[in-house]
């Protein structure tokens, strides 16, 4: 009798385990996949992005290790090269397109144009807009500020940027 009992609560424990495993492993696939998704989803861009790639909001190292000061430059001609912003920004004050109006840029703070949408990325870089830091950012925005949307790979070209910049300072 007793015995038979044993064999029946044993039973019973086996169907429970087993269900109770599957229901485990069922939730724990639920998680595994559910828990990183989100994770990388939501920290990535801002840990990766802030703390890791991006320099310091007041270092202006460029890729090449030239500086702003090695240039001498020529704002006129700075002004043909704005050719290659002006699909996204104009230097109008209060005209936003694709990218925020640029009017006053140099020497003002990130992400602080009125009625703009800029990503967090920007907008809380913490950057001021030195010509120096805009060498550096014009060079390569995305390495500068990893996860703006400004869709643009840079200018190579170190005279280029400096009058352009020149030509920008102009434009306040
Ligand atoms: C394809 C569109 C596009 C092009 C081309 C482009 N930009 Fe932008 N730019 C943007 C967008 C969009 C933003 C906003 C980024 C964000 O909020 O992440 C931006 C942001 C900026 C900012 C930061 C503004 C602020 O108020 O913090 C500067 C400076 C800038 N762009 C300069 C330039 C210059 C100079 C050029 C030309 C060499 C240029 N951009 C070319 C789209 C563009």
């Amino acid at each position: 009798m007793m015995m038979r009992s044993g064999k029946a609560m044993l039973n019973v424990g086996v169907a429970l385990t087993l269900a109770l495993t599957t229901a485990c492993s069922g939730g724990q696939e639920e998680n595994t996949s559910g828990t990183p998704t989100g994770d990388t989803g939501a920290a990535q861009p801002a840990v990766a992005g802030q703390a890791s790639s991006a320099p310091a909001a007041d270092d202006t190292t460029t890729l090449t290790g030239v500086t702003l000061a090695e240039f001498t430059p020529d704002a006129a001609a700075g002004e043909s090269a704005f050719v290659q912003c002006q699909t996204c920004h104009a230097v109008e004050p209060g005209v936003n397109r694709i990218g925020p109006s640029v009017h006053g840029i140099v020497g003002r703070e990130a992400g602080t144009v009125p009625d703009y949408n800029y990503t967090p990325a920007n907008a809380n870089s913490g950057i001021v807009w030195t010509p120096e830091k805009l060498f550096q950012y014009l060079e390569n925005p995305q390495r500068v500020i990893p996860g703006t949307k400004m869709a643009f790979g840079g200018i190579t070209d170190p005279q280029q940027r400096a009058n352009l910049i020149a030509w920008l300072e102009t434009q306040s």
